[in-house]
């Protein structure tokens, strides 16, 4: 009997970045010595405070099913925390907590999409948003960025695509980005806001690295632009990141009323509640932690001008500085266009960056994230996640690979 999958299932291709990192694993398993630029987490550990109140938590058996939007105490926080950090005024009604801001994002997608509906990506973009675009049997419409905008879409370039649509129905906003490491400006926000107001697109905007932001830029949520735009868009956010909790699941979403009251129901059948110990302990991580998220950032800041720095010194190899995020991506475009040259076979479906990455770390132990997986060919993803040791020590075997790859056929 034919095994029936269904349509959902073979539409959502495998991750472009799951090679490498299978070939970095195996290597580890192996003994072998892999300088990984792959991690998408913090290599920091949790914070002693937010440890100590989920041993608390357990001693005091709060061990049951929760709310299914999340207890109050936490919501209150997170309300909270809309306010003082991003000027919105959020009820604790309209806030969902769910495991991860992953889930987040799907659960408002399964709330806003029919069927062909189109939800715009600025592209390089989160590889997570296209597949749950596609989950929900909606379309992903990409919009095309450049380092020369450093990675940004403009209001006018939206306006363009968007009245080229038949059904836009949302637009992902990712500020600070991953993996460009941009940053939208309030100006840039007011006129993105604009547009989408002009055309009825909602607005999911993915905050998740707000609290890593570099040269006093300051991250503004599209959401406290005016109440009209705050009513027009689901903030996403999160504790992974700036906490490094990546591994607790705790992600929450704020929006207007109609539609986080209908995400929670979707959630309550989807996963019930969000882990209760974290619960309890991402109100100490919102509330006491700022000090241990300043430390981390300063490490990231100094971990970024080493690296961006340094890719700029290899030959041909260019780099704009991110000025957020933890993620660097340095254009190889010379080096994947002289191995197309050389290469006479026919492209084997897999994508010049996923053969390059591979290269690299077969022969020289550095992973790094092809920039296929982000929709942008011409890239690599570097993660300063690492320390300083690993970075200057990747940097040495990512120059020797490419000059390397100059001369193999790949
Ligand atoms: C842009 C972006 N949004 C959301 C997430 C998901 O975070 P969480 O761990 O809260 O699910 C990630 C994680 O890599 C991310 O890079």
């Amino acid at each position: 009997m034919a095994i029936p999958i269904s349509h959902r299932a073979k539409a959502i291709k495998p991750s472009p970045t799951l090679t490498v990192s299978a070939i970095a694993t195996q290597m580890k398993a192996d003994g072998i010595d892999v300088i990984n630029f792959g991690v998408g987490e913090p290599d920091f550990n949790t914070p002693e405070a937010i440890k100590k109140r989920a041993i608390a938590a357990i001693e005091e058996n709060f061990t049951r099913y929760t709310k299914t939007s999340g207890i109050n105490e936490l919501r209150e926080e997170i309300a909270a925390k809309l306010k003082r950090d991003n000027n919105l005024n959020c009820a604790i009604e309209d806030i969902l907590v769910s495991p991860g801001a992953k889930a987040s994002i799907m659960f408002v997608l399964m709330t806003i999409c029919d069927p062909r509906d189109e939800i715009l990506i600025p592209s390089p973009y989160w590889v997570s948003y296209s597949s749950q675009v596609e989950m929900v049997d909606a379309h992903p419409i990409f919009i095309p960025t450049s380092s020369r905008t450093n990675f940004k879409i403009t209001a006018k370039q939206l306006e363009e695509i968007v009245t080229s649509l038949s059904n836009p129905k949302a637009l992902i906003l990712n500020s600070p980005n991953n993996p460009t490491g941009c940053v939208y400006h309030k100006k840039e926000l007011e006129e993105i806001a604009a547009v989408c107001l002009k055309h009825d697109i909602l607005v999911i905007s993915d905050e998740i690295y707000e609290k890593l932001i570099y040269d006093g830029e300051q991250h503004i949520s599209i959401a406290s632009i005016s109440p009209e735009v705050r009513e027009n868009t689901i903030v996403i956010n999160g504790v992974s990141k700036a906490y490094a909790m990546t591994g607790w699941r705790l992600g929450y979403a704020a929006g207007p009323s109609n539609i986080m009251q209908r995400a929670a129901r979707i959630q309550s059948h989807a996963t019930s509640c969000v882990n209760s110990i974290t619960q309890k302990a991402a109100i100490v991580a919102l509330k006491e932690c700022e000090k241990d998220v300043e430390k981390m950032r300063q490490t990231f800041q100094k971990r970024r001008d080493f690296l961006i720095e340094e890719l700029n010194k290899i030959p041909r190899v260019f780099c704009n500085k991110p000025k957020g995020a933890f993620y660097a991506m340095p254009s190889v475009s010379y080096y994947l266009m002289n191995f197309q040259k050389k290469n006479n076979n026919p492209l084997t479906g897999r994508s010049l960056s996923v053969r390059l990455s591979e290269f690299l770390i077969k022969n020289y132990h550095v992973a790094v994230v092809p920039g296929s997986a982000f929709g942008v060919d011409d890239y690599v993803r570097f993660s300063y996640a690492n320390s300083m040791e690993n970075i200057r020590e990747g940097l040495k075997r990512f120059a020797a690979g490419l000059e390397a790859s100059l001369k193999e056929k790949l």
